[in-house]
């Protein structure tokens, strides 16, 4: 905890935080403010716990000694607002509570006063018991009085501090960038504002400030960043809000290994805030590397358990689900599961029902059993040859499984990738004591957008590509690595960024392979373009998610936990209930009208 107040002898309501004061404080007067978090009356005498932001302190009340005092704690309920100054003691030997920070002291008042009362809280806020979220969300500011959540926002503001003094130590100046923007290019979909005085027009809230602080770089900055709020309404999950904080920041005449050096300096200091030494430099791996091994653009390396091709193995095999998926170009790749032979066909079953939940077309294995047996549903398919190949390749031991999903590449990462991350969890195999830490460098500029028959960008638009791809621009661009980077924490994105485009003519080039034409160009990035005709520097930069990061430092189970306000799981504030029907009034200020959704 901070040290924020300071310790003054005449406040009426409080001189010191509750749970700061200690045996040193012994003998000396305070005055402590706060909620009463417990009261027991035992045989006359009163014990009450006064809680603030740092803890409890316990104060005594005895009829004999002063009634007076005694008189007011015989009102005082959980949660009331109450004010006590007295003098600090230790508390008998045989009273100790070595579950509490001051649980050797107390305090007799020779005063109270009774601040405020409260109403029974719809829950119990000391107390260890499991509250549903949506109650939790609801009542808030009861869930943040609770030491658990009040520590992970103190937590976020002493991260938030460090990274901030770590940027500023290094030059870099802190530029707020607007939150009422046209739309930004993230690839999530935008949240609108509609435009009163400009009827039919809207703005929209920012994805990123990603345009912005490319324009500081043209404007001379240099050194940018900002605690940035980002708003993009995608599908919900327990990592994603649809507002969310990042550490932004962008840096002039900077090539790739300088932007990942500061982003390294500021996650160490983000975790020296929970005691934990990280030792740089973090681990890298390629995009194709990370996809090849661990099906996945953010591994989780804690555990091995890597997936292996066996395209060549299959190629000519007489299992045409299998070598008709390598001739169209897509693969054939393998998961060896150890030890888990022994699963009933029940269970083969669910895991080929969990593969195709993943969007795999089926799923097929080969057990090899602990008496030498080789089972598998597509024995017949497959020679003696295959299954020693692939015994071989898969180095699989008596009682282990081995899993294979045939499809395009694409399919096939993500299957068995999620796969992986299933038996990583269910085997017990990932060591959650590990902070695995890497980049994930070389990704490609472009994927397929499989719909339109267009490219579409990996990271945004604005991404260099590699120089030394530039000539696939022309020729194969889908085979173009980019200037990008993520940074990957035992197996969540918690940031990522790139080199960025600064020739008007490369920029353009990049716009037209992803089939923007001229017109549009101008029209969605005009002013843009226009900037880098007066002088753009090479610049490059990143973005931690900023919630994601205080998340996995604070081991909490979902971002939610470590924002004072959040979202739902369904996107909705449940506390004020937004969003909320606006008036007819408002509606026809803003030029607008509600068309109900057609019925499903
Ligand atoms: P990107 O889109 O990768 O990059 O976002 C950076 C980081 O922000 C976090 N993040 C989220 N956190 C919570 N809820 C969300 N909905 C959410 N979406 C993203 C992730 C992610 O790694 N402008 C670029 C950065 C750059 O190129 O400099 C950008 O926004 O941790
Ligand atoms: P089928 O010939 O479609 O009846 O499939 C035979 C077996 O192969 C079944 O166990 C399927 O789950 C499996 N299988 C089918 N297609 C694929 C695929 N693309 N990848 C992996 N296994 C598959």
């Amino acid at each position: 905890m901070l040290e924020i107040m300071q310790d003054r002898t005449e406040s009426k309501y409080k001189t010191r935080w509750c749970a700061k004061i200690t045996e040193e404080d012994i003998g000396k007067k305070v005055n402590i403010a706060g909620w009463v978090a417990t009261v027991r009356d035992l045989g006359g005498i009163i014990f009450a716990e006064v809680r603030d932001r740092t803890g409890v302190i316990q104060i005594v009340a005895d009829p004999e000694k002063n009634p007076e005092v005694h008189k007011i704690l015989e009102q005082i309920r959980d949660e009331y607002v109450i004010t006590a100054s007295g003098t600090v003691t230790s508390r008998p030997g045989d009273t100790f509570n070595p579950g509490l920070k001051t649980g050797n002291i107390e305090i007799y008042p020779d005063a109270v006063e009774i601040l405020n009362r409260a109403e029974t809280p719809p829950f119990i806020i000391d107390a260890e018991q499991e509250i549903s979220e949506d109650l939790r969300l609801k009542y808030r500011y009861l869930d943040i009085r609770r030491p658990k959540m009040m520590n992970n926002l103190v937590l976020r503001h002493n991260i938030v501090t460090a990274v901030r003094n770590y940027l500023n130590s290094r030059e870099f100046i802190e530029v707020e960038t607007p939150e009422l923007i046209r739309t930004t290019p993230e690839g999530a979909r935008d949240y609108l504002v509609p435009s009163r005085i400009y009827p039919g027009k809207f703005f929209a809230l920012p994805q990123s400030p990603q345009i912005f602080k490319q324009l500081l770089m043209v404007a001379g900055v240099e050194r940018y960043y900002q605690i940035a709020k980002c708003f993009r309404d995608e599908a919900q999950r327990a990592d994603r809000q649809p507002e969310f904080s990042q550490v932004d920041l962008e840096m002039s005449f900077v090539d790739s290994e300088d932007v990942i050096a500061i982003t390294e300096g500021i996650i160490l200091e983000a975790f020296k805030c929970a005691n934990i030494e990280l030792t740089p430099p973090f681990a890298r791996l390629t995009y194709k590397e990370a996809m090849e091994t661990y099906g996945s653009d953010r591994p989780d390396t804690r555990f091995s358990l890597k997936l292996l091709d066996v395209s060549d193995i299959m190629e000519n095999s007489s299992f045409t689900a299998f070598a008709d998926r390598v001739k169209q170009g897509g693969s054939v790749r393998a998961l060896c599961v150890p030890g888990i032979a022994g699963y009933s066909r029940k269970e083969m079953d669910d895991i080929r029902d969990l593969a195709v939940s993943f969007g795999a077309k089926g799923l097929a294995w080969i057990t090899y059993g602990l008496d030498g047996s080789v089972k598998s549903p597509v024995l017949k398919f497959l020679t003696e040859r295959e299954i020693g190949q692939i015994r071989q390749r898969a180095n699989a031991n008596p009682g282990d499984v081995v899993f294979f999903v045939a499809d395009k590449n694409s399919v096939v990462f993500d299957v068995l990738g999620r796969l992986r991350l299933h038996f990583g969890e269910k085997l017990g195999l990932i060591d959650n004591s590990k902070h695995h830490l890497l980049w994930v460098v070389d990704f490609p500029m472009f994927e397929p957008e499989e719909e339109e028959n267009r490219l579409a960008a990996v990271h945004h638009p604005f991404t260099s590509p590699n120089p030394e791809d530039a000539g696939l621009l022309e020729t194969d661009p889908l085979k173009c690595r980019a200037l990008a980077y993520d940074i990957v924490y035992n197996g969540s994105e918690i940031g990522g960024g790139s080199i960025r485009i600064h020739s008007p003519e490369l920029q353009k080039k990049v716009f037209n392979l992803l089939g923007l034409g001229e017109e549009e160009i101008r029209e969605k990035f005009g002013f843009m373009v226009n900037a880098f005709k007066y002088g753009a520097p090479p610049h490059g930069g990143l973005a931690l998610g900023l919630d994601r990061l205080v998340a996995l430092i604070a081991g909490a189970g979902s971002i939610r936990e470590v924002m004072a306000f959040p979202k739902s799981s369904q996107a909705r504030c449940l506390m004020t209930e937004a969003p909320a029907e606006a008036s007819g009034e408002q509606l026809e200020e803003l030029h607008l009208r509600i068309i109900a959704p057609k019925k499903k």
